[in-house]
C-alpha cells in the first residue's frame, strides 16, 4: 500500500497515522509522548468555543500547545460569534491549524446543536465553517460522524460544501451520531467522502493496528488513518501504525525499564500540565491503562492505593515497586 504523504497547508504531516482528539486524554501531555512515539499528527482536546470565550481555565489550558507540530486547535460550537472568536484565540495561542469538531455525540452538546448535532442541520453547520473559514488565515479542518442516524447518511454532501468553503482535510468516524460508540465502524460508507471531495479524507473509527488500518484504508480508499481508544496504555501505538503504513521498521513497545520510565515521564508531565492536585487524578487513569496494556496484574490493595494515593511521590514509589515485583516474579 504506497500512501501519499499530506500537506495541509504549509504543513507536512510525519505520516499518514493521526491521533485522534480525546477529550480528558489526548492533553498536551499525552500528544507530547505520541509525537515523541512518531505520531503523523495530533489533534487538541475538543475545546467549546463559548467556554473558551468566557476564559474558562479548562478550555484554556486546552489551548495550550505542547510541541505539537503542527499545533492542530479543534473547536466546537454553534454560534458564529463564538466560534470567530475561539479561532483568533487559537491563532494567538499559538495554532496552526484549526479543526471544526462536527463529531461529538454527548447529548449536552448536541441539544445545542453543536458537535455531531451540526449534521442535522446542514446549512447552519455551513455557516459556521463559512465564518471560521474566513475568519483566519490558518487552514481549517473538519472532523464529523457518517451522519445523524443510518437514515440520514450525509457526510458526502457536508464535506463536499465545506470544501468548497475552504476546508483542507476531513476526518470522518464510520458510525453515524446516533450510535454513539455502538456497533462497529463502517469504513466502507467513508469512500463516498473520498469519492466526493479533492481534499485528504481520514478514516476513522475501531482501528487498533497496522492490519485493521489497512483494512480500513482499503474498505474507505482514505489517505490516512486517525485512532482514538485503542491508544489507552500505549502512546507509542500511532507511530507503530505509521511506521507500517509507511513500510518502515516497527517501532518496539517499550517494555520493563523502558516502561517504567515512560510511565513516570508521563506523570511528571501531567503534574506540570495540571499542577499536584488535577495532575494525580488525571494521571491515574493511565496508570491503570499502561498496566493493563502491558498485562502487569496489580492486586486489589494496590490498585486501591493507586487510585486514592494523593501523594505523587508516594504514587511513584509504588509504581516502582510494581515494576520490580513483576521483575522478581519473571526472574
Ligand atoms: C473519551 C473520548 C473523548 C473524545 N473526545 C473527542 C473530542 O474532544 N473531539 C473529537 O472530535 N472527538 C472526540 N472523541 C471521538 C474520537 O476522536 C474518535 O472519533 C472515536 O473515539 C472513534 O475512534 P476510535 O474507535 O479509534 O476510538 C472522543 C472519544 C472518546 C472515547
Amino acid at each position: 500500500m504506497s500512501l501519499k504523504k499530506i500537506q495541509i497547508g504549509k504543513h507536512n504531516l510525519q505520516n499518514n497515522a493521526f491521533l485522534a482528539p480525546m477529550a480528558g486524554i489526548t492533553d498536551a501531555s499525552f500528544r507530547k509522548l505520541a509525537t515523541r512515539f512518531g505520531a503523523g499528527m495530533v489533534v487538541s482536546e475538543m475545546i467549546a468555543s463559548a467556554s473558551l470565550a468566557a476564559g474558562q481555565p479548562e478550555m484554556l489550558r486546552r489551548i495550550r500547545a505542547s510541541s505539537d507540530d503542527p499545533h492542530i486547535v479543534q473547536l466546537s460550537g454553534n454560534q458564529a460569534r463564538w466560534l470567530e472568536l475561539g479561532a483568533k484565540m487559537a491563532a494567538d495561542a499559538g495554532a496552526d491549524i484549526i479543526d471544526i469538531n462536527m463529531g461529538c455525540p454527548s447529548k449536552k452538546v448536541t441539544n445545542g446543536l453543536a458537535g455531531a448535532g451540526l449534521m442535522r442541520e446542514p446549512e447552519k453547520a455551513l455557516r459556521l465553517i463559512e465564518t471560521i473559514v474566513s475568519s483566519t488565515d490558518l487552514p481549517v479542518t473538519l472532523k464529523m460522524r457518517l451522519g445523524w442516524d443510518e437514515n440520514s447518511i450525509n457526510a458526502a454532501q457536508i464535506a463536499t460544501s465545506a470544501v468548497n468553503a475552504g476546508v483542507k482535510m476531513i476526518t470522518v468516524h464510520g458510525r453515524t451520531r446516533q450510535q454513539f460508540y455502538r456497533g462497529k465502524a463502517n469504513w466502507r460508507l467513508v469512500r463516498p467522502v473520498v469519492e466526493a471531495i479533492e481534499v485528504p479524507v481520514v478514516v476513522n473509527g475501531d482501528i487498533v493496528d497496522a492490519t485493521s488500518a489497512k483494512e480500513a484504508l482499503a474498505q474507505s480508499c482514505a489517505s490516512a488513518v486517525m485512532i482514538g481508544r485503542a491508544i489507552y496504555g500505549q502512546p507509542w501505538l500511532i507511530g507503530q501504525i505509521g511506521n507500517a503504513l509507511a513500510g518502515k521498521k516497527p517501532i518496539n513497545a517499550p517494555t520493563g525499564d523502558d516502561l517504567l520510565e515512560l510511565i513516570k515521564t508521563h506523570y511528571e508531565m501531567m503534574l506540570s500540565e495540571y499542577g499536584e492536585h488535577l495532575g494525580v487524578l488525571g494521571a491515574r487513569k493511565h496508570l491503570v491503562w499502561y498496566f493493563d496494556a502491558a498485562n502487569i496484574k496489580i492486586d486489589k490493595q494496590q490498585s486501591r492505593s493507586l487510585l486514592t494515593n494523593t501523594n505523587p511521590k508516594q504514587v511513584i514509589i509504588m509504581i516502582e515497586q510494581i515494576f520490580s515485583k513483576q521483575k522478581a516474579k519473571a526472574a
